[in-house]
């Protein structure tokens, strides 16, 4: 998923940074701001994985390919409604059908796309949003799906709706033309998982404070690195997992935020956060990735992970990556550099 700061690029390079680091005996790995996931789903074929991050549709993500253990089978839905595979059910299903929708049912029609007076994507892919929406509020409210199941179903909506989005990279605006990307039909996306046959655990809370509660054998964190706060820039996503109707705002139909803006936003607050956070961390690798032009200086990260690991321990590694990036005419290469910096800590 096209994501501020998505990691997939970067994997088999931070696997050998933490591998350099840590023994062959560690079991748990935590992905304390987990974003799209990407991560957590990668080290899970190696490691008990725990996930976080203060956005639901993350979560959502997270849930869908983490907690779940293998692709769900769908028993309930085949029994009672002869569905084997809803994802095929609502792929192969014309927009016509989907009309019967009724008016106030449609949130997406009615505010992110022509119909409502936004153009975040086509009236028909925006219907087909809703109807599967709709649809798998009203099974799960009927016990015909299992929560491992509707998660996983949510994901896969969620997962689709970047490939019809008519945007420049976020949903901090749409584009006032038509992206070609707008005009393919909206999916459902289905979603690999790896199996591990271990006990992991997704979460949705403030990292700060769910490290309070937590403890394992590596820590990844991998923090906005930019004062570009999350939700605004993804609210299309956060209203297509939550369904729940938000009273939004503006020309570009924000959702409010309920407490969801990160303090590693802030140039003010970054460092006290990211102190707190390195103080509560139960665990005994810890790696930060982070840009090296963030908001937090190298001498601020090196200073805080120094009063809190081991004597020596503390390493910076490097990651040189390209990034393109497009406007309407050209495609460019940018050359970036991202750091992975570690220390071991002495826990109880
Ligand atoms: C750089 S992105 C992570 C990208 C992720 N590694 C990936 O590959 O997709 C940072 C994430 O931190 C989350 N976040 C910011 N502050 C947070 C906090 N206090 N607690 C939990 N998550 C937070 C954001 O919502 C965002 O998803």
């Amino acid at each position: 998923m096209r994501y501020i700061g998505n990691k997939t690029q970067l994997l088999q390079n931070i696997e050998k940074v933490i591998r350099s680091h840590v023994p062959d005996d560690a079991k748990s790995f935590c992905d304390i701001f987990s974003g799209t996931a990407s991560v957590a789903r990668y080290f899970k074929k190696d490691f008990e994985i725990y996930s976080n991050d203060l956005l639901y549709f993350s979560y959502c993500l997270q849930r869908a390919t983490i907690e779940n253990d293998d692709i769900p089978t769908f028993d309930k839905l085949k029994e009672e409604l002869n569905i084997d595979d809803p994802i095929s059910y609502f792929n192969n299903m014309p927009t016509d059908q989907m009309e019967s929708l009724p008016q106030e049912k449609r949130f997406f029609q009615n505010t992110y796309s022509p119909v409502g007076g936004r153009m975040y994507m086509t009236d028909s892919n925006a219907l087909r949003i809703d109807y599967a929406r709709n649809v798998i509020e009203e099974w799960r409210n009927k016990k015909i799906l299992s929560d491992n199941e509707y998660y996983y179903l949510v994901a896969s909506v969620v997962e689709g709706v970047p490939f019809i989005s008519n945007i420049a990279g976020t949903y901090g605006a749409y584009s006032k033309k038509w992206d070609p990307r707008s005009s393919k039909k909206f999916e459902l996306v289905e979603l690999p998982i790896v199996k591990n046959g271990k006990n992991n655990k997704c979460y949705n809370e403030d990292g700060l404070e769910l490290l309070k509660h937590i403890s394992g054998d590596i820590l990844y964190i991998d923090p906005p690195y930019n004062s570009r706060q999350y939700l605004p820039n993804y609210h299309v996503l956060e209203t297509a997992a939550k369904y729940d109707y938000p009273e939004v705002r503006g020309v570009t139909g924000q959702r409010p935020d309920n407490g969801q803006k990160s303090d590693f936003c802030s140039k003010r607050k970054v460092l006290k956060a990211f102190e707190s956070l390195i103080a509560n961390a139960n665990f005994k690798h810890i790696f930060l990735s982070y840009s090296t032009d963030g908001i937090m200086q190298l001498e601020d990260i090196e200073r805080i992970m120094q009063k809190y690991g081991k004597p020596d321990s503390f390493e910076v590694t490097y990651i040189s990556y390209k990034r393109f990036k497009s406007n309407s005419n050209s495609r460019i290469t940018v050359d970036l550099e991202e750091m992975v910096v570690y220390i071991s800590k002495e826990v109880k």
